[in-house]
C-alpha cells in the first residue's frame, strides 16, 4: 500500500483536526492520485472532511474502535488486521493511507511508497509525521519543486529501501 500526505518544514500535518495548508495544486494532486482507488483513514480524518462525508468516487475505509460506528458510504474496520484483510482484494498500488497521524503510524510497516508534499513553511500544529529523512528504511527517489498561492513546496516520492 501507499501513503499520501503533506507536511510542514517541521513534519507537522495538522492542527485542531484540520490540515495546515489548503493549497489548490496540492489538493488537485491528492484528488488525481487517489481517484478511483481505495483510501484508508482514521475516524478523526473522516470527521475533518466537509460535513464528515467520505471522498467521492473512492472506496473509503475508516478505522475506529467503536463497533457501533456506521456512517453512510464508508467501510468501517475495527483493527489494522481488518483493514489489511479488506484491502487485500485490491492491487497494492491502488490502496492509499490518507491519515491522520495515528493511522499513518499504524500502517507504516505495510507501506511501500509515500507521496509526500513538503511545504517550505512552519505552522503551529498538534499532529506530526515521522521525519523520513532521518529513517534508513525509506529514501526519496523524486523531488519536483513547485509554487502556488505564494507558497513554496515540493512534490516528493519516497520508496521503501
Ligand atoms: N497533512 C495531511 O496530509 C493530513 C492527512 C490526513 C489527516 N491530517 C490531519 O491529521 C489530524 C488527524 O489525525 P489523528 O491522528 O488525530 O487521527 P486519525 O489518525 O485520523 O484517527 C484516529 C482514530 O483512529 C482510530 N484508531 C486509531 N488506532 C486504532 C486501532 N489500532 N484500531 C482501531 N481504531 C483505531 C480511533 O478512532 P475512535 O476514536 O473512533 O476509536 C482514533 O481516534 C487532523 O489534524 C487532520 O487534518 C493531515
Amino acid at each position: 500500500m501507499n501513503m499520501i500526505l503533506s507536511v510542514s518544514l517541521d513534519w507537522g500535518i495538522g492542527k485542531d483536526n484540520d490540515l495546515l495548508f489548503h493549497v489548490k495544486e496540492d489538493m488537485a494532486f491528492f484528488r488525481k492520485t487517489t481517484m478511483g482507488k481505495c483510501v484508508v483513514m482514521g475516524r478523526k480524518t473522516l470527521e475533518s472532511f466537509p460535513n464528515a462525508k467520505p471522498l467521492p468516487k473512492r472506496d473509503n475505509v475508516v478505522l475506529t474502535r467503536n463497533r457501533d460506528y456506521a456512517p453512510d458510504g464508508v467501510t468501517v474496520c475495527n483493527s489494522v488486521k481488518e483493514v489489511l484483510d479488506y484491502t487485500s482484494k485490491y492491487d497494492t498500488d491502488d490502496v492509499f493511507v490518507i491519515g491522520g497521524a495515528e493511522v499513518y503510524e499504524l500502517f507504516m510497516p505495510y507501506c511501500r511508497r509515500i507521496y509526500l508534499t513538503k511545504f517550505k513553511a512552519s505552522k503551529p500544529c498538534d499532529r506530526y509525521f515521522a521525519n523520513l529523512d532521518e529513517r534508513a528504511d525509506f529514501k526519496c527517489i523524486m523531488t519536483v519543486p513547485r509554487e502556488c498561492d505564494g507558497l513554496e513546496f515540493e512534490f516528493t516520492l519516497y520508496e521503501r529501501v
